[in-house]
């Protein structure tokens, strides 16, 4: 069969990405401008400036992958860019890059599912075996999807409120940690030597969902409390008691739902897969339960193009395709 060669395009939230992969598999160049810096004084990002870096650095990246790649429009097979969910005007800037190289090149387009993108990211690194279930914690998202083969997607489990990585960023405000303040609270619980008690929030004993605000509130509480009474607060052993509390409920859940569905894979996906407590928990818990366990290497596990180009190549062979109305949807269910 002959090589597939895809241009992802990925600028859903605070970074600007694009990337040529090959056959699904091969990532032939990935570039990612971030905007972190920007959104850092804001505690968080702040739509309007997301979408004004996304104006000026689109094209930036779009060439910027082909010349890495060394690869001419005319060589590739299609062009796949996040549909949604996202940030309205930070989506709609790749998609309209997107609709307009593809409609120059005469080449497909592709709208994916930012989600599913996270997902494949795995396809970079490792085939897929399916039934797989996937758990994606990210700053929008904390999902459990089971996908019983390519490209069919089953939501089992879903947050009700806050997504893992927004109460990561929130519990890092409430300890003067910059935004994004996730990898900051892992580094801390890493190098804790005590920690605080904070609850687990299991919810119904055969619910797949999760909740994360009443683990936040309590933290701020704690904090509260704290300086009421004039104490100081031990950043690390805050930072430790709600990893731990995180990263047992996510693992917990994980390994009920790869038992119920008789999986082959685990895999975890999005920005909080970065974490390394939750990373050194899921490998422990499915090495023991023998069920392969991966996880993308860092700079595939937050936002890129290259994911979005992999679950683009899937659909891709399936036949699925997009026309010029494609449009940024905010809320596309998976
Ligand atoms: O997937 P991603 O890059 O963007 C979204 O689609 O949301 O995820 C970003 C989120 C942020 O909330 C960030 O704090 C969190 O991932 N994050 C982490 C770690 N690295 C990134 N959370 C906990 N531990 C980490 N090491
Ligand atoms: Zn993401």
């Amino acid at each position: 069969m002959e090589n597939i060669y895809i241009l992802g395009i990925e600028s859903s939230c605070d970074e600007t990405a694009a990337s040529v992969v090959k056959n699904g598999t091969e990532i032939v160049s990935n570039v990612v401008a971030s905007q972190i810096e920007s959104h850092k004084r804001f505690g968080g990002v702040v739509p309007e400036i997301a979408s004004r870096h996304h104006v000026e650095q689109i094209t930036v990246v779009i060439e910027e992958a082909l010349k890495q790649a060394n690869i001419q429009p005319a060589d590739l097979n299609a062009v796949c860019v996040t549909e949604g969910p996202g940030l309205v005007g930070a989506l709609l800037i790749g998609i309209n890059a997107a609709k307009a190289f593809s409609f120059a090149h005469g080449l497909p387009l592709i709208g994916v599912h930012h989600i599913a993108g996270h997902i494949y990211a795995n396809a970079l690194v490792q085939p897929m075996k399916f039934p797989l279930l996937a758990l994606v914690v990210s700053g929008g998202h904390t999902e459990l999807v089971l996908m019983k083969e390519d490209g069919n997607f089953e939501l089992i489990g879903e947050t009700r409120d806050d997504a893992a990585g927004e109460a990561y960023d929130k519990v890092a405000r409430v300890l003067n940690i910059p935004y994004p303040g996730g990898p900051q609270i892992d580094r801390l619980a890493h190098e804790s030597d005590g920690e605080v008690d904070f609850p687990r929030v299991w919810l119904e004993p055969d619910s797949y969902d999760f909740s994360f605000s009443g683990l936040k509130s309590a933290v701020i509480n704690y904090k509260h409390n704290a300086d009421q009474r004039g104490e100081v607060i031990n950043p690390m052993h805050v930072a430790k008691g709600f990893q731990d509390s995180v990263v047992e409920v996510l693992t917990a859940k994980t390994l009920r739902a790869a038992r119920q569905y008789n999986v082959k894979q685990v895999i975890a996906a999005g920005g909080v897969s970065a974490n390394k407590g939750l990373r050194d928990a899921l490998t422990a818990t499915f090495n023991k339960e023998g069920i392969p366990f991966y996880v993308p290497p860092l700079k595939l596990c937050t936002d890129n193009a290259a994911m979005i180009a992999a679950a683009g190549t899937s659909m891709f062979k399936a036949g699925k395709r997009s026309d010029l109305t494609l449009n940024g949807r905010p809320g596309l269910e998976l």
